[in-house]
């Protein structure tokens, strides 16, 4: 279907929705995909934290009965001890796949190209797709049509959000982005967004306002202000992005139903306040349990002994 899951946007219009559709089987039937990845193993090369993303690739490998090895920041050191093409012509020779959390996205993509396994990308600096599927899936569950649902992301532009806009443009959902200026998605991510979502209506909207950016939203989606690797950043972000805060206030521009998303881990207090992470709005854990299940359906897709060259 597709050799490695580095972008949304190198989605065909058909596999995207084929992805949310595979999701929805093996959420409400998880047994009749159990030993579909038997024997396969996944390389897991993490230059930074996580907690959702390790735990749902284990998990969901194990579940699907294939193994897992886990390779920190110190064990590779990806770039800096070897070169990501060196890193992928030798796991090729153990492993069937690679996952790959890194801070340079060029490294995501050197991986890919090396070898002859597929690579999933589980966050660079730049994307976050395996975030962006599940959050999509979560909303095709709460809400139902995709198409013309208006979601308002409040904060910075930066891999989720840029995952988010196209997510977005697959499915035809409209977006309004409200960031601090200097803080807006990159444009080459916007165009290329806009450029998908002339096939399905899709439509974006900038702004420095948050409130104007929340009303009539179904959703509102806010991030972290400092991103992992921004932490000496941390404080002088604090101070620009406090104006956009999704608090109470901001939650009332939108719709009465609207939904309250985080991809999470949340600075609570910060970028969203308890009132709202904790309210009936919110949908935060629903989120993070569907990272589990669309990934298993990507690893599915991708896996099961295939490898990109026959
Ligand atoms: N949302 C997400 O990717 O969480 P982790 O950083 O904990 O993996
Ligand atoms: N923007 C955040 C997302 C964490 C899942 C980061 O890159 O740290």
């Amino acid at each position: 279907m597709f050799e490695d899951f580095i972008s949304i946007h190198d989605l065909s219009l058909y596999q995207f929705s084929k992805i949310l559709d595979l999701t929805k089987q093996i959420k409400d039937h998880p047994q009749r995909f159990k030993n579909k990845l038997k024997n396969n193993i996944l390389a897991m090369i993490f230059e930074k934290p996580s907690l959702r993303t390790r735990v749902t690739f284990e998990v969901g490998m194990l579940e699907l009965g294939g193994k897992t090895i886990y390779l920190s920041p110190s064990d590779i050191q990806l770039g800096k001890r070897e070169s990501p093409y060196d890193v992928g012509r030798n796991l090729e020779r153990w492993v069937d796949g690679i996952i790959a959390r890194t801070f340079s996205h060029q490294h995501v993509i050197d991986l890919a190209k090396a070898c002859r396994m597929p690579v999933i990308n589980a966050l660079t600096d730049l994307l976050h797709p395996c975030q962006a599927m599940a959050d999509f899936f979560t909303l095709r569950e709460k809400k139902g049509d995709l198409q013309n649902l208006k979601l308002a992301f409040i904060g910075d532009g930066n891999n989720v959000c840029h995952s988010l806009l196209f997510a977005a443009a697959k499915a035809g959902s409209k977006m309004a982005v409200a960031t601090p200026a200097g803080y807006e998605p990159s444009p080459d991510i916007l165009r290329q967004a806009e450029e998908d979502g002339k096939e399905t209506g899709s439509r974006f909207h900038l702004t420095n306002s948050p409130l104007k950016a929340a009303q009539d939203a179904d959703v509102i989606y806010t991030d972290v202000w400092a991103s992992m690797g921004q932490k000496a950043e941390r404080e002088k972000r604090a101070k620009i992005f406090a104006p956009f805060q999704v608090n109470k206030e901001l939650m009332a521009q939108a719709k009465k139903d609207a939904v309250f998303m985080h991809c999470l881990p949340a600075h609570r207090g910060e970028e969203v306040a308890d009132e709202v992470i904790d309210s009936s709005q919110s949908i935060v854990y629903d989120q993070a349990e569907n990272r589990l299940h669309v990934q298993k359906i990507i690893m599915l897709l991708l896996l099961r002994k295939k490898t990109k060259n026959g």
